[in-house]
């Protein structure tokens, strides 16, 4: 009996199971930022969004499984560098502070940075927020934007953990404005009627916020990332993906 018992369990933990034999791969994300990712809202284990699609199908190509763990932005930097997340994919640009601390992969998404606000607040560019409540999420490019444009337009600038709350903020009146990206934006001016957005000039200049996965420096996981990526783009995968998500950008 003991005998038959040991070999039913070495069976089972010797990944006869399906695909049990994989390695699992860690993502770290901030489900805040739909159509990026985002909490399914009719199922509240379930995380949804472009960069998960492209996760998963990323981490298929690379024969690996995925495990999602969602946290606010400002720490998934961190995050990875103490090693509790193998990549990050949170709509995040790479930026050349961020790089002194971790790799990026290629480029897979490009957005601006725009303005969302009421159409009643009458805020028509980025001159106009001047002495505005503002809101910024922790620890972005929108962040270190809004710092920028702050020294010849003042405002009262708001510091945020989520975005998704910080929207919320702004539609319920307690901000003026916020600060996102195109299709982040859209997802709000598209549903509500009340709201608007415009691009948010610096001396004049749209800001791009290119999109990147990001991995802790010297990861080998990056090249096998970058690879997988060129098939997903080459067979028409990650249009797909932006097909299903992203509605609009501007
Ligand atoms: N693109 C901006 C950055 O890299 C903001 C990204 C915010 N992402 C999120 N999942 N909330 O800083």
């Amino acid at each position: 009996m003991i005998a038959l018992l040991l070999v039913v369990l070495t069976a089972c933990s010797s990944g006869s199971g399906s695909g049990s034999s994989q390695k699992t791969i860690v993502l770290g994300t901030s489900a805040d930022y739909p159509p990026f990712e985002s909490v399914d809202a009719t199922n509240g284990n379930n995380y949804i969004g472009f960069d998960i699609d492209l996760a998963k199908a990323v981490a298929k190509q690379m024969g690996y499984k995925l495990k999602i763990q969602n946290q606010d932005f400002n720490g998934l930097i961190a995050a990875l560098n103490s090693n509790k997340l193998d990549f990050v994919m949170a709509g995040m640009v790479d930026t050349p502070e961020r790089e002194k601390q971790v790799d990026f992969s290629k480029t897979y998404y490009n957005e601006y940075q725009v303005v969302l606000t009421k159409k009643s607040a009458n805020i028509k560019s980025v001159n106009d927020l001047k002495g505005k409540k503002v809101g910024v999420q922790l620890g972005t490019t929108q962040e270190a934007l809004a710092v920028k444009l702050n020294k010849t337009i003042p405002m009262k600038l708001q510091r945020w953990d989520k975005l998704n709350e910080m929207a919320e903020a702004m539609r319920a009146g307690k901000l003026d404005a916020i600060i996102t990206v195109g299709s982040v934006a859209y997802g709000y001016t598209n549903k509500d009627k009340s709201l608007e957005q415009f691009r948010a000039l610096l001396n004049g200049k749209p800001q791009a916020d290119p999109i990147s996965a990001a991995f802790p420096k010297g990861s080998k996981l990056k090249a096998q990332f970058n690879k997988a990526l060129a098939t997903l783009q080459k067979n028409g995968e990650v249009d797909k993906l932006v097909t299903k998500w992203i509605k609009d950008q501007k």
